[in-house]
């Protein structure tokens, strides 16, 4: 009878804690209206891995979860800090935000600040420049004030002294207080060599602990970069938008679990709130590895 009583004390407290859990869980998503926005994304849309929640790549559906998110931030904080990403495949997203720009005029734009992950060292105006991808496809016509745009500078002669000046920007801008600057979100791509933003396999500022904009060096044309380091973006809500056949084997090789531990993307570790969106060739090879969130 008293082992009875035992267990059956030992279940009522596990409601409780349940109950306790649940009622902090409520408390956590009332106070953070942004994460109920990310919960509701990966819920209906994602499927889990250990390397973060796998989404099928839906232009304006990203388009749309991201400005909720950032509505939500602004709401929350009263300004929402993006991290554009370069390269090629990001230019449908900046298309499909340009369009929302005039479908949902309500939007807080002045209250949305837009920092980059990477950008190559050539003139803003040069069309390999990240800042001129996102500028000519979304940003040109968009009501965001033009003080709120934040490009890696690229005019200084040492490339040093232009990671540096924008480490001091983002200093300026986010504080000193947190060990990192916590962004939104900070979009990525991948390359086929398994780089993110401009961290190259092998490259030594992959060791970087201390900065939070480092030089760093492509192995293709334009080879200067500058780009946020490791820790950085270990420390942020990473949206990853990868596309291109090409990049197969990797995205497999990653959500397999087999992947070169020392490439980039595979350094960056495991978090299950990050969201890859995954291009319909992509999607499909890391499917069998990932399951629904609620099995
Ligand atoms: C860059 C990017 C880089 C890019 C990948 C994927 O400056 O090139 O930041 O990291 O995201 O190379 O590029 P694509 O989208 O063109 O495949």
């Amino acid at each position: 009878m008293a082992q009875q009583n035992g267990q059956s004390l030992q279940r009522v407290r596990q409601v409780f804690r349940y109950e306790e859990q649940l009622r902090a869980n409520a408390q956590f998503l009332e106070e953070n209206p942004d994460m109920k926005v990310r919960l509701r994304l990966m819920f209906l849309y994602g499927r889990v891995n250990g390397r973060g929640t796998v989404l099928y790549l839906n232009w304006s559906r990203a388009a749309d979860y991201l400005l909720e998110i950032c509505t939500e931030a602004i709401k929350l904080r009263g300004v929402c800090n993006l991290a554009l990403s370069g390269g090629k495949t990001p230019e449908a997203l900046f298309r499909a935000l340009a369009r929302q720009c005039i479908l949902q005029p309500t939007t807080d734009w002045q209250h949305i600040h837009l920092f980059w992950s990477d950008e190559r060292y050539v003139p803003h105006d040069d069309p390999r420049s990240n800042f001129a991808l996102a500028y000519e496809a979304w940003l040109r016509e968009a009501p965001i004030p033009r003080e709120n745009l934040h490009p890696m500078p690229t005019r200084y002669a040492n490339p040093e002294d232009a990671a540096r000046a924008y480490e001091a920007e983002l200093r300026a801008h986010f504080g000193d207080a947190d060990e990192y600057p916590m962004f939104d979100i900070v979009l990525l791509g991948m390359g086929n060599d398994g780089h993110i933003a401009s961290l190259f396999p092998g490259d030594p500022v992959l060791e970087e602990t201390e900065r939070w904009v480092v030089p760093s060096r492509a192995p293709a044309e334009p080879r200067q970069r500058l780009t946020l380091t490791l820790p950085v973006l270990k420390a942020n809500h990473l949206w990853f938008l990868v596309a291109g056949e090409s990049k197969a084997p990797l995205i497999e090789q990653l959500f397999a679990g087999t992947i070169d531990p020392t490439l980039p993307v595979a350094m960056l570790g495991e978090e299950l709130t990050w969201l890859w969106w995954l291009s319909e060739e992509l999607f499909a090879r890391a499917f069998p590895y990932t399951r629904l969130w609620w099995r």
